[in-house]
């Protein structure tokens, strides 16, 4: 039996490698900070959102104000940026949200799930009848992104995850909102993608259409066929991949089909165990996998490397 791969401190971290294919069981600001400068080469990631989910132990997403929250993350990135080779990228899949909804599914303006103890118990600012209205989409993907152009980063693309099973949100006044965005960013000109492999993998563009795929009790997971592609795209084999928002493991469980190294970080101890115990399984059925597979998932088409 391997040994654990969930870390529940960083402190007796003491060697780089240490973090290398483990994941650590934390505030993800406090394990970043432990990382040394242009360590991983690629970032992939899905934070919590404004408002919506609640998973259990964490702060992000819970703030009152969601400029308060755009600030927040923002921490992230910029800690981000100080960790990733000069030559890699950093995708992030964020999606939006309607003023005083708490979650996708409620936009009308009042507090639907009154039963729901977190509902009640999440304070939000109140109406300022400008930016905070009932109603108002957010825009909090594009302030996030301009923030961190700010900081110095470069955006590539904005990526269009388009879902077919979108989580649903009808309202009689508006569309159905059926895709969320995926931000390329980059911190140098000169950068690591593998233009071949882009053509192969859904023709180069920059949208993808891709189910949502829940995992475990994790309901927000990564659909693994949606970030494969990017990761064969922007890494190389043994490149060190790191998501600092693990839930699940999709991230670890992708790199270890596609024979990269990884570094999770996750806050909520629960997800941490599921995570393992995927990545696990993970693992053992790569071993048993013939080195080259071509592999169809929907629309996209790609080499994986097992
Ligand atoms: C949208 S989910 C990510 C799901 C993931 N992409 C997957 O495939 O399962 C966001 C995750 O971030 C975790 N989280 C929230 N705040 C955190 C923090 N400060 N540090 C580390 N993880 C955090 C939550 O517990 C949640 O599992």
């Amino acid at each position: 039996m391997k040994d654990s791969i969930v870390i529940y401190d960083t402190k007796p971290l003491i060697e780089n490698d240490d973090f290398v294919n483990k994941l650590i069981c934390g505030d993800s600001l406090k394990s970043i900070k432990e990382l040394p400068d242009n360590f991983v080469n690629l970032i992939i990631t899905s934070p919590p959102y404004f408002g919506c989910r609640v998973y259990g132990n964490e702060i992000l997403g819970r703030e009152e104000h969601p400029l308060e929250y755009v600030a927040n993350l923002l921490k992230y990135t910029g800690e981000l940026k100080r960790v990733l080779h000069k030559e890699g990228s950093f995708y992030l899949n964020i999606g939006d949200v309607y003023f005083g909804t708490k979650g996708f599914i409620r936009n009308k303006g009042s507090y639907a799930r009154k039963t729901d103890k977190h509902y009640k118990e999440h304070k939000i600012a109140k109406p300022d009848g400008k930016y905070l209205q009932y109603k108002q989409l957010l825009m909090l993907p594009e302030r996030v992104a301009m923030g961190m152009q700010e900081q110095g980063w470069i955006l590539r693309n904005k990526i269009i995850w388009e879902k077919p099973n979108p989580v649903p949100s009808y309202s009689p006044d508006r569309r159905y909102p059926v895709y969320e965005h995926i931000f390329h960013f980059v911190k140098s000109r000169k950068y690591y993608f593998d233009l071949n492999i882009a053509k192969r993998l859904n023709n180069h563009r920059d949208i993808i259409k891709c189910g949502i795929e829940p995992f475990g009790e994790h309901q927000a997971s990564f659909p693994l066929p949606l970030i494969k592609p990017l990761i064969l795209t922007t890494s190389k084999e043994k490149d060190l991949v790191l998501d600092p928002f693990m839930g699940s493991g999709t991230t670890a469980v992708a790199c270890v089909e596609l024979n990269r190294n990884y570094i999770g970080f996750e806050i909520n101890e629960k997800f941490c165990k599921l995570a393992e115990e995927r990545i696990l399984n993970s693992e053992k059925t790569a071993e048993k996998q013939l080195p080259l597979k071509e592999i169809y998932q929907s629309d996209i088409h790609y080499i994986a490397t097992r």
